[in-house]
């Protein structure tokens, strides 16, 4: 299915992904993955740079979960579908690398990319925004600055700042400044 205008904002300010995938004997297994971006409007792909569990499990069993959050407004999404492997040779190998490289700067290589395409999408939101309705983004971006102690990191910059890192920290400049 068409990935939505907010699914796609969302992704693009998660720094984090978690893909869940599980063996053949469902066998779970669920792990980060920073390096990713939605594809081609319907998918999401995701670089294998160090996820040899995963790439075990999707060859056995194509079944697969991202779900991902702006921990700062602390909303995100849950989405489920089939899971493949892209190699080299493959048709959409190269214009995935190439979307990815865009936040890796060529520096990791990649073993293979995971494309999962996007069949069901559920939104996860902090249950804070349920519990207490008049709770806005900026209380929610407010609470979680102080939660993960932003503020006083700052100052101080990775050597590995990626592009996403830089928009939320944009994010997170303007919540202070708000
Ligand atoms: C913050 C963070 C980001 C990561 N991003 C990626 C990534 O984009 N791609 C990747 O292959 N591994 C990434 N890793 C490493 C994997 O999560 C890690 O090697 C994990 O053990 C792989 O598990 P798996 O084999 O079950 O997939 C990341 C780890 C952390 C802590």
């Amino acid at each position: 299915m068409t990935i939505d205008q907010s699914v796609l904002q969302l992704l693009e300010e998660s720094v984090l992904c978690w893909l869940a995938t599980s063996s053949l004997q469902g066998e779970p297994s669920v792990s980060p993955k920073e390096i990713f971006k939605p594809f081609k409007g319907d998918s999401i792909v995701i670089a294998n740079i160090a996820s040899p569990q995963s790439a075990r499990n999707i060859n056995e069993n194509p079944r697969a979960c991202v779900s991902f959050v702006n921990i700062f407004t602390q909303k995100g999404y849950q989405i489920t579908g089939a899971a493949s492997i892209l190699k080299r040779p493959d048709q959409d190998y190269q214009q995935a690398k190439q979307a990815l490289e865009e936040l890796t700067l060529g520096k990791f290589p990649f073993k293979s990319i995971f494309r999962v395409s996007v069949e069901q999408v559920r939104e996860i939101i902090a249950p804070r925004y349920r519990l207490f309705p008049e709770t806005t983004e900026e209380d929610q971006i407010r609470s979680a600055l102080k939660t993960y102690g932003v503020q006083s990191e700052l100052s101080s910059s990775s050597p590995c700042d990626t592009e996403r890192r830089e928009t939320n920290q944009q994010t997170t400049t303007w919540s202070r400044n708000g």
